[in-house]
């Protein structure tokens, strides 16, 4: 096995862990598909708001058009909610940046509420504070821990919510779990989804919202007429028609993270149990997380640590990997592996309390 690992990793050179997106080819079929339509970029994407690509956004998450909100990838859900919901804004950190980012262009007073503490990721929002904004983010499954937040929370939140609360499903298709049944029951709720963690479709920039028609029609008021492009826009069509090779892959994809993380923990570091397809490990502080990055690195394995942009309110002591071929995270335990058994590099462990 070992040979073997080798032998591949020789012939590739470098490993990146680094930007979470669809590692496995697309269907070739589609591919072809979509080639063809490169014929039309002569022309706009499909007028009267996106009726087609709305309708089969729709039929997919099993709601009605007027429920979707297509947009330039969930960047873009986060940029319009954070244009049309003014006021304090509550961040559940650490989380994805771009919460942060949007919340500082449009001028937002952001409060960002540290939900980490011990090995334990939990939306801690007070009831004041829930009150008190006009935006609430929460990540599902968060970025970077990878955590589930349980329905119950979710609900809870909405409850004492006086503001809009986006749940940010971006990472929907790996977790399995959505909130997109609560849209009539609570006003007061936007998802946010994306095409590029899951369909391979990072680099066309697709992403939709999801809420009641009223706050549809009020966040469409925030973005430009024509913000989707007409092979995006095309490629999301096709790329449903492929739903079986896809949920092929996120089964692959969740199988190898899961044996990562525990692989990981064996050795005697801390890897947060992952819903999503990265995975956060927890080194003993900043002076070890540093040694362990640059040593990987030189191996020629690339990965995201805390102290990069990406992440907002992540300590240094963090590396996010994502999970790539089995035999890439194969090759990152074998690398950590010896170094451990050299004697050269500390694990750190949390006895977890339950959140
Ligand atoms: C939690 C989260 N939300 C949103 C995004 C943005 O995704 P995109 O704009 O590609 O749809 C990302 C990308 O990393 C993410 O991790």
């Amino acid at each position: 096995m070992r040979d073997k690992i080798k032998k591949e990793f020789s012939k590739k050179e470098k490993i990146f862990l680094t930007q979470s997106y669809f590692k496995y080819p697309l269907p070739e079929e589609m591919l072809k598909e979509l080639s063809e339509e490169l014929k039309g970029i002569n022309r706009y994407p499909s007028g009267g708001g996106y009726a087609k690509l709305r309708q089969v956004l729709a039929e997919y998450v099993g709601v009605k058009m007027e429920n979707i909100l297509p947009a330039n990838g969930s960047d873009e859900v986060i940029e319009i909610v954070s244009r049309a919901y003014k006021g304090e804004v509550l961040i559940p950190i650490p989380t994805f940046s771009q919460y942060e980012a949007s919340a500082d262009r449009g001028g937002l007073s952001k409060i960002l509420i540290n939900c980490l503490h011990d090995g334990v990721y939990s939306l801690n929002y007070s009831a004041q504070q829930l009150k008190e904004a006009s935006l609430v983010w929460i990540c599902n499954p968060n970025n970077p821990t990878g955590t589930r937040i349980l329905r119950e929370k979710i609900v809870d939140i909405l409850q004492k919510a006086k503001g809009m609360v986006v749940v940010d499903e971006c990472n929907y298709e790996y977790l399995g779990e959505s909130v997109v049944d609560l849209i009539d029951k609570y006003e007061n709720l936007i998802i946010s989804r994306s095409f590029s963690k899951n369909f391979g479709l990072a680099g066309l920039r697709l992403g939709f919202a999801i809420s009641n028609p009223q706050n549809i029609k009020k966040l469409a008021i925030f973005c430009q007429y024509f913000r989707v492009n007409r092979m995006a826009e095309k490629a999301a069509e096709k790329a449903l028609k492929y739903l079986d090779y896809y949920q092929e892959a996120w089964g692959k994809m969740k199988k190898v993270r899961d044996k990562f993380v525990k692989q990981i923990n064996e050795l005697g570091f801390f890897a947060y149990d992952s819903k999503a397809n990265f995975v956060l490990v927890e080194f003993k502080n900043k002076e070890e997380t540093e040694r362990v990055w640059k040593y990987l690195k030189e191996k020629g394995i690339y990965t995201l640590a805390g102290w990069e942009n990406e992440f907002s309110g992540l300590d240094d002591q963090f590396i996010r990997f994502t999970i790539g071929d089995e035999w890439e995270m194969d090759r990152v335990v074998e690398v950590l592996s010896d170094w451990c058994r050299r004697g050269d590099l500390n694990p750190h462990r949390h006895t977890p309390t339950t959140p």
